[in-house]
């Protein structure tokens, strides 16, 4: 106690002397803690602080309260007054990927591959390879009646893979022109729910100009396809020339058919503050009928500063979205900045926060808001932190996997895995990853097969799980 008094004033000072504002987490760890916690936080005169024991509770409020109020007593100093709430706040996400990464590193993931059976909790499987190199950045695939599927290419390109999962080197033609730029190209494709009788298909892309500079945004289309003709086209929804801007990040996409309704996202395109502009189209998810037209129910209609085909506000950028078809549920993932990815339940008129709230923190480390809750914003029903790089989502069905019916299984690109979630009660109760390590993943998607087909970049490559013995 009577070291630690004096030291702690003199830390305090030095804090004082230097700017710690413009200080990133990593920085302030390594200058103001790790001296006692240790260079790789396996602990010292204080403890470890990825062990997983967190003697004054492991909550993320907890965690923040033992960083703010110290413990003088035992050695450990106030932080409170020295970092601003927000500082605490990063520390907490950087103190929590610390502690995942260095569980992962302390566990075994089987990698899988087409000769091993890969075992899980509930079921094992094998992994067949579909599509390999003469692919570019695959981003979605969808379902046809007739067995075939339809993959998306970012770059541009629209393409089969037929019954047997070979694809057809030659792509559709006519389709719309779409902008690759960054993270935006061709994206999402999926099929109307009727399709067998109007033939629609679906797109989703990065569209706008190229000249004199490229200003883009994500737009809707349908059209038909005729052998390899893309024909009928008709647009969905296409933002205003004034919603174009040349960011390459943050495109969202992913359609779900419901009862007449298609429901699609737009990403915020890094324009932060504009995912809570109800006035503009970035991170929104909408809902309009399957052609187009503004249901007259949507929940800001009435309001005639928003545009009318919003269902629900304040998204960062989600690249997820599916609906339970159990209770008709509306799930989306979410990409978080550096940690916070989310999984929330979609409802009509609500505001997910971002960037008011968020679990997550600037990428180099600087914190980001703060806080975590606000009235009037909703809670995810769990974050990720680290990031998983939240991207494709579906539910089991089909009998194939019949452990694992009606789980969620979320993709995630830079953790390189398919997570499986259990949700009971609308609550999360379970997750599970069932593959790592075999390349980001950009899609997960359970064909009518019952079969689970995941879309791979670096490697890009389409495989599929196959329950082991077949
Ligand atoms: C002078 C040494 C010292 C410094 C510097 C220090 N800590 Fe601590 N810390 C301790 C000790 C000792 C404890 C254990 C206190 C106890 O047992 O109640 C502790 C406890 C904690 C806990 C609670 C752990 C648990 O199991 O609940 C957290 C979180 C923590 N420190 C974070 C930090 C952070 C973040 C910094 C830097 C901003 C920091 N500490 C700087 C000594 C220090």
């Amino acid at each position: 106690m009577r070291l630690v008094f004096p030291l702690m004033l003199c830390l305090a000072g030095a804090a004082v002397g230097e700017d710690l504002q413009k200080l990133k987490v990593e920085e302030i760890y390594g200058k103001y803690c790790a001296s006692c916690h240790g260079a790789k936080f396996e602990g010292g005169q204080g403890g470890s602080l990825v062990d997983g024991v967190w003697k004054h509770g492991a909550s993320d409020a907890e965690i923040s309260r033992s960083i703010a109020k110290g413990n003088l007593q035992m050695g450990m100093t106030p932080w409170e007054g020295v970092l601003t709430d927000k500082q605490i706040r990063s520390m907490v996400i950087f103190l929590r990927e610390k502690e995942k990464q260095t569980m992962v590193e302390g566990m075994e993931f089987p990698v899988p591959s087409p000769d091993t059976v890969t075992n899980t909790e509930l079921h094992d499987y094998r992994i067949e390879t579909l599509v390999e190199s003469s692919i570019e950045r695959p981003w979605a695939i969808a379902f046809l009646p007739d067995g075939r599927k339809l993959v998306t290419e970012r770059p541009g390109r629209l393409r089969f893979l037929d019954k047997d999962g070979k694809l057809d080197p030659q792509p559709v033609e006519g389709t719309p022109e779409v902008i690759e730029h960054g993270q935006g190209g061709l994206m999402e494709v999926a099929p109307h729910p009727d399709y067998e009788k109007n033939g629609w298909i679906y797109l989703g892309f990065a569209e706008g100009v190229r000249e004199p500079e490229i200003r883009v945004i994500t737009a809707v289309v349908r059209g038909r396809i005729e052998g390899h003709r893309w024909t009928d086209q008709e647009w969905i929804y296409r933002p205003d020339d004034k919603f174009r801007s040349g960011a390459g990040v943050h495109f969202g996409t992913r359609f779900v058919f419901d009862k007449g309704y298609i429901y699609f996202v737009i990403g915020e395109r890094g324009g932060m503050m504009e995912a809570q502009d109800l006035a503009r189209p970035n991170g929104k998810i909408f809902r309009l009928h399957d052609d187009g037209r503004v249901p007259k129910d949507n929940p800001f209609v009435s309001n005639p500063e928003a545009l009318p085909g919003i269902w629900s506000h304040g998204h960062r950028n989600p690249q997820g979205l599916v609906m339970y078809p159990r209770d008709g549920a509306l799930y989306s993932t979410e990409h978080g900045p550096r940690g916070g990815d989310e999984l929330n339940l979609i409802l009509p008129g609500r505001n997910y926060g971002w960037p008011v709230i968020t679990y997550g923190m600037n990428y180099d480390g600087t914190p980001m808001v703060g806080i975590t809750e606000k009235e009037g914003m909703e809670q995810p029903l769990v974050h990720w932190t680290p990031s998983i790089a939240a991207c494709g989502l579906d539910i089991v069905t089909g009998d194939r996997f019949p452990k694992w019916k009606y789980d969620l299984l979320a993709g995630g690109l830079a953790q390189q895995e398919v997570r499986r979630i259990r949700i009971v009660d609308g609550k999360v109760v379970h997750q599970e990853i069932i593959l790592k390590n075999i390349g980001r993943v950009r899609d997960v998607a359970v064909g009518p097969d019952g079969l689970i087909y995941v879309l791979l970049n670096d490697p890009d490559r389409i495989v599929r799980l196959l329950p082991a013995g077949e």
